[in-house]
């Protein structure tokens, strides 16, 4: 598998110069340009897993099927995987003990739904749909999250597999809760954890269909053994996922509480409407997180990935490590390791 995957070092899309306000962009994409195929179906997401991901939703958008559908249907997939420690079924336990879950999806009219620290259901996102189709409200959490979705007719289930269990009761002897730079990354970290242990990490998904719309989801366990409770960015609308179907969307990953102190998502889709390319609006909402707390380029990791109207795309990562796959009707399975500030 790995074998025919493509990792590109660099993320930017287009040769031409682009200006916004006094910065000329035209410099980073020397060299390091790849073909983007415009004004098409494209689907993007974060990590590795982000290609299988990738394949499902590509299955609703090359039959010209809407982004919003593609983006749920991605994103079930790490959902439902149980060796993805990181979302949905299998995914590592609060301190307690406790999977549990934030989910958030979007739509190309602006509309959004969002669960958080739901427990029991192996699919979130599609609670969080069904939250911003079916009630007045964006956003249902905990036992009320749980309550409408079984109302809905959603099925509670054990989300604990025996490795992740094992994992936390191995935790539970020392109890100590750090997030560590890149343990959420698989395949491009220097040094693996014992006991395969990721920390933390989420999939954001964006698409564009073949009606030009676009449409977001996003999903996670959230940081391993946190406190009961706790709730990252990924469900938060602006901070883990924003879309505008004007300017673009934008996702993130890695600690979700300096993504929401900074409406990251948010920021980087106003960049983008500003004039700056993807990547250039990662980045500078990376260094904003960077400038408040410059501790935070030693200590953790926060990545983005946009997605502009036209179908460029882009990322920018604190650490190194930070990936995203790409799917489109030129290549399906395309890895690009994203630039980073370390
Ligand atoms: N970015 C996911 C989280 O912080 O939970």
């Amino acid at each position: 598998m790995i074998s025919r995957r493509k990792f590109l070092a660099a993320t930017s899309l287009t040769g031409a110069s682009i200006v916004a306000g006094n910065k000329s962009f035209s410099k980073v994409f020397e060299e390091k340009s790849i073909t983007p195929v415009l004004n098409s179906p494209i689907v993007i997401s974060t990590w590795d897993f982000g290609i299988a991901a990738n394949a499902a939703a590509w299955e609703v958008l090359k039959n010209k099927g809407r982004a919003l559908d593609a983006v749920e249907k991605g994103v079930h997939v790490p959902e439902a995987d149980e060796s993805n420690q990181s979302v949905g079924y299998g995914g590592l336990p609060d301190r307690d003990g406790r999977v549990t879950l934030d989910a958030c999806i979007m739509d190309e009219l602006g509309n959004c739904g969002s669960v958080a620290a739901l427990e029991h259901i192996l699919h979130p996102i599609s609670v969080a749909r069904l939250v911003m189709e079916k009630t007045p409200h964006v956003m249902l959490v905990g036992a009320g999250a749980l309550q409408f979705a079984m109302e809905q007719g959603f099925k509670k289930e054990n989300l604990l597999t025996p490795a992740s269990e094992k994992a936390w009761k191995a935790w539970l002897k020392n109890a100590r809760y750090q997030p560590e730079i890149n343990i959420e990354n698989r395949l491009f970290s220097p040094t693996k954890l014992p006991g395969n242990q990721y920390n933390h990490d989420t999939i954001g998904m964006l698409a564009i269909d073949a009606a030009g719309n676009m449409s977001g989801a996003c999903t996670t366990s959230g940081m391993a053994y946190k406190m009961h409770g706790r709730v990252g960015d990924s469900p938060i609308i602006g901070a883990g996922l924003y879309v505008d179907n004007e300017v673009g969307g934008a996702t993130s990953t890695g600690v979700g509480e300096e993504v929401i102190r900074n409406v990251g998502s948010f920021l980087v889709v106003e960049l983008m409407r500003q004039g700056y390319p993807p990547e250039e609006a990662c980045k500078e909402a990376v260094m904003r997180i960077i400038r408040k707390k410059p501790n935070t380029a030693k200590e953790i990791q926060v990545g983005f990935l946009a997605l502009n109207k036209k179908g460029e795309y882009g990322a920018y990562a604190i650490q190194q490590g930070f990936s995203y796959a790409v799917c489109n009707e030129k290549d399906q399975k395309l890895l690009v390791k994203a630039n980073s500030y370390s």
